[in-house]
């Protein structure tokens, strides 16, 4: 949550700053703000609402500089007003800061920091590390006159840290050292370009494509010293690091909108290749099985496992839920699939013959993280299916499956949930194979994957179908989404994208569970949407759409061509590509995910920024 960028070299700062908030925005945009050195002076523009109005507000009152830090918020303390926006200042000016995480800490810090004559201008735990940054200094500063500025000022960021509880990624300005940035992280992701004379500094590294490929990733722990001729980076207890500099391979391409009105409908009608990518020389013909390299496990440890646990956060949740389908039909191995937050504080009994996997588009969701660090704590390998290519979990993870997806803009995720379903499809296969999974079945399932891109296709092709249908139902402020088996996480997956981006009240249940309560909803005012495609039981989920029919309650119904029978009973029909139905949620997902996009745009809603979200959750 939140996006913080920082810059030192030669460009004009305010250009890059503004142009790598716009690119970060979608981690929060509640407010922004950026701060600039320039003749001796720290300058800060900052205003709540998005990056558009900050832009608008640096063009009436420009910036010039070389050296410069920015912020897009989503707001954890304070509302979303101009003085809550970072940057904030320390002291009398002589500190500025950004900041991404929590400060849980920040009251008692506040009421000392008072009680020293410092006053707040702002309700944000952020101000108080600005303060207290300040404080730091000025002590330092009496104590080591004489030394270099800059060592005094990283003494004061480390004294400062040393007092914070809580997550943050923070970069740091001082007046009276203004050639520099000090940044340091501690749960909250920070990257560093690697230019020639320059250096930049963000959250992820979409404002940095374009203009360097050369990037570190700061760990926990690690404080950062920039200015245009060097970096040094160390860490807070054990002393100098030598920098890895790793190379990003992502193009600006995939980050720029094309033709799309929208992310959200960009990255849908990318399906067919995002999925063709988390398959791209991962299937074995000649074994009848998947090939995946970086699990850093052989097939006989692989073998030992009698249990695999599932870990992830929202969209990324409801793939697993899928994944556990798959994990036991495949590979007959017990799967349980945990929300991150939950298991980070429960105690679950996960032995050493358990399979851990967090599941994540980001890589840096907070309690994916926890989850994650909490089981390798424990001495548990876990392992980790992810997009982000260098993310937290993505390097700390015990080993992994990437996505392959590209850059997932949309705060509402669509391309990462079918690329993770297909990981978790391969994995499965892959488990299987080296359990009781036949050769002909092997070969089978992965001739049916194969196909899936040329289907995810084919499901494309209900677009104008769902425009239409979309146009009736936006008024609708209820909706139900029924599924079974394979079809009942995509109901869950489906109500999720309608609530999050068209504010729409919407419960996903599988489809027989829906008479032991949600059915006393069903009206001529609440729409279900039944995915009902061809399968073995979909007479039980059509008995289950004749009870919401006896009720006056209006059926959207996604089935197969031809399938008179829904189309009897339902009163819309939108066709899905008869697949295999463990494949089912890959075709089935598109619908969902353009019926929710269509309905946010007619209810007039943002729908790559919707309220209150952040496509990064860092904060617990
Ligand atoms: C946020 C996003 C969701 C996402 C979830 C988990 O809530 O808005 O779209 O599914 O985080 O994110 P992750 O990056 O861990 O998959």
């Amino acid at each position: 949550m939140c996006g913080i960028v920082g810059y030192v070299g030669s460009r004009s700062v305010s250009e890059f700053l503004l142009e790598g908030l716009h690119r970060l925005e979608y981690r929060g945009y509640d407010s922004a703000g950026i701060a600039v050195i320039s003749d001796g002076e720290i300058s800060v523009r900052k205003k709540a609402g998005r990056v558009m109005e900050l832009a608008r507000l640096v063009e009436e009152q420009p910036l010039f500089g070389n050296i410069g830090i920015g912020h897009t918020r989503w707001a954890t303390h304070g509302e979303t007003t101009d003085a809550n926006s970072h940057p904030h200042l320390g002291g009398n000016g002589e500190v500025v800061i950004v900041h991404n995480g929590v400060i849980e800490n920040h009251d008692s810090l506040r009421n000392q920091l008072i009680a020293l004559g410092y006053v707040f201008h702002s309700q944000t735990d952020t101000e108080v590390a600005a303060h207290l940054m300040a404080h730091h200094l000025s002590e330092q500063l009496k104590l080591n006159s004489d030394e270099p500025c800059v060592d005094t000022c990283l003494r004061a960021v480390n004294l400062t840290l040393d007092r914070l509880k809580g997550t943050y990624g923070i970069c740091v300005m001082f007046r009276d050292c203004p050639d520099t940035i000090i940044a340091a992280r501690s749960g909250s992701p920070l990257v560093i370009g690697v230019g020639k004379n320059e250096y930049f500094l963000a959250s992820d590294s979409s404002p940095l494509i374009g203009c360097t490929q050369d990037v570190v990733y700061l760990a926990d722990n690690e404080v950062v010293v920039l200015n245009a001729t060097g970096m040094k980076i160390a860490h807070r207890t054990t002393g100098r690091v030598q920098p890895s500099i790793q190379t990003l391979d992502q193009v600006s391409a995939d980050i720029d909108l094309g033709n799309y009105p929208h992310y959200m409908l960009k990255e849908i009608f990318e399906q067919p290749t995002s999925v063709e990518n988390a398959m791209r020389g991962r299937l074995d013909e000649g074994e009848a099985t998947a090939v995946i390299g970086g699990l850093n496990l052989t097939a006989q440890q692989l073998r030992t496992f009698d249990r695999v646990v599932l870990t992830a956060c929202g969209t990324s949740w409801h793939a697993g839920l899928v994944g556990e389908y798959l994990l036991e039909e495949f590979a007959r191995l017990p799967t349980e699939v945990e929300y991150a937050s939950e298991l980070r504080y429960r105690n679950p009994p996960i032995s050493d013959r358990t399979l851990v996997f967090s599941i994540t588009q980001s890589g840096e969701t907070a309690d994916t993280l926890a989850a994650m660090r909490e089981c390798q704590r424990k001495g548990h390998p876990t392992l980790s299916i992810c997009n982000v290519v260098g993310s937290t979990i993505a390097r700390e993870a015990d080993g992994g499956i990437y996505l392959h997806a590209g850059p997932e803009i949309g705060v509402a995720s669509t391309k990462a949930f079918t690329s993770q379903v297909t990981v978790l499809s391969l994995l499965a296969l892959y488990l299987g194979r080296m359990r009781h999974l036949s050769y002909p079945a092997g070969k089978r399932i992965i001739k049916q994957l194969r196909e899936m891109p040329e289907k995810i296709e084919e499901a494309l092709k209900c677009h104008e179908r769902v425009q239409e249908i979309s146009e009736k139902y936006a008024h609708f402020n209820n909706f139900l989404y029924l599924g079974r088996l394979y079809n009942f996480p995509v109901a869950l997956e489906g109500a999720l994208k309608l609530k999050e981006i068209s504010y729409i009240h919407a419960e996903g249940y599988p489809a027989a569970e829906m008479k032991h309560g949600p059915i006393a909803l069903v009206d001529e005012q609440t729409p279900s949407v039944f995915i009902v495609p061809k399968g073995g039981i979909q007479p039980k989920v059509i008995s289950n759409m004749e009870e919401v029919k006896a009720r006056r309650g209006p059926v959207i119904a996604l089935a197969c061509e031809g399938d008179k029978e829904v189309e009897r009973i339902a009163d819309d029909v939108i066709i899905v590509p008869d697949v295999e139905e463990y494949l089912q949620p890959l075709v089935c997902a598109i619908p969902l995910q353009l019926l929710s996009y269509h309905i946010a745009l007619l209810r007039g809603c943002n729908v790559d920024r919707p309220r209150n979200l952040a496509k990064s959750v860092t904060v617990e």
